[in-house]
């Protein structure tokens, strides 16, 4: 069966990631589902970033009225200096402007730099809604709450506004973490398919057979790390009762055999930055 073909950041390959019209034109290139990262502003709105540290995303750092906001601070283990969302208003995030994260290896997404804001949850779920009945097919959203306990500590949960945000919401829906206990959360609270994420550096004991088999006590899939992906893996997973779902494809790193390898072995789900690409190789496969 064809994988489900996931929007990673949308089309972050083409326009700076989490944008509007990053999302647009993943969904104009087929994708299935488009993937929002989800923090926290300082009032309590989720909105669509990689990281809680905007400084590489935005033009917060060109902006004299925000430079008293620089800081350094520790996120799940990691010391990052810059300016963080949770610092900031709603109000006062919609005067930044998105900029392309990696302007050496994607020089002409550059050239969007500045048009784009940054969206909210909610403004994400309503062009995905719209973009569905004008266009008469079903896509989806794939959010991931991004450092969960990190923004618990600081007052700012995720999980209660992302669970209110889909409440209204009829479309397919997979909810994403690295955090197995945000996970068994949310869990207690709905019945939306949950993915548990695993990275090549972090908890590979999810996807042991055991490790697995716990996973599907809570989550409907795993999202692993293309190198973690084997076909044995993907059998195992299947036997416990959960989807595959690899991350992340993108042009300047994978070929098309290197994507039909990972369809070859089993995948439910790819998630991609060049979503053209990826339907180009599942077709051709
Ligand atoms: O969510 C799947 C994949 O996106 C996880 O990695 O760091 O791009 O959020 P990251
Ligand atoms: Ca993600």
């Amino acid at each position: 069966m064809t994988p489900l073909v996931i929007a990673h950041r949308g089309a972050s390959g083409y326009r700076p990631e989490h944008t509007l019209a990053s999302y647009r034109l993943a969904i104009a290139l087929g994708a299935d589902f488009v993937e929002p990262d989800l923090v926290a502003t300082r009032d309590g709105v989720l909105v669509a970033r990689h990281e809680a540290e905007i400084g590489g995303t935005t033009d917060v750092a060109t902006r004299r009225e925000f430079a008293g906001r620089r800081t350094t601070k520790v996120v799940d283990g990691r010391e990052l200096t810059g300016w963080f969302v949770e610092d900031f208003t709603l109000a006062e995030l919609k005067t930044l402007r998105a900029v392309e994260r990696l302007p050496d290896l994607r020089p002409r997404n550059t050239r969007y730099d500045g048009r784009y804001e940054v969206p909210t949850f909610d403004e994400v779920l309503t062009l995905v809604e719209a973009e569905s009945q004008r266009l008469g097919r079903a896509i989806g959203v794939y959010p991931e709450t991004k450092h969960p306990s990190y923004f618990a500590t600081i007052g700012l949960a995720l999980e209660e506004p992302l669970l209110a945000a889909l409440a209204g919401c009829d479309l397919p829906v997979f909810v994403q973490s690295f955090e197995p206990g945000n996970l068994r959360w949310l869990r207690s609270r709905t019945s939306r398919p949950l993915v548990q994420l695993v990275s090549a550096t972090g908890r590979v004991d999810l996807v042991t057979g055991t490790g697995l088999r716990r996973v599907a006590e809570y989550a409907d899939a795993v999202g692993v790390d293309k190198e973690l992906v084997s076909p044995g893996l993907v059998a195992d997973a299947h036997a416990a009762g959960l989807q595959v779902h690899a991350w992340t494809l993108r042009d300047e790193t994978d070929s098309i055999e290197d994507t039909q390898a990972l369809v070859a072995a089993g995948v439910d789900g790819l998630f991609t930055d060049h979503p053209d690409t990826t339907l180009e190789a599942c077709r051709l496969q």
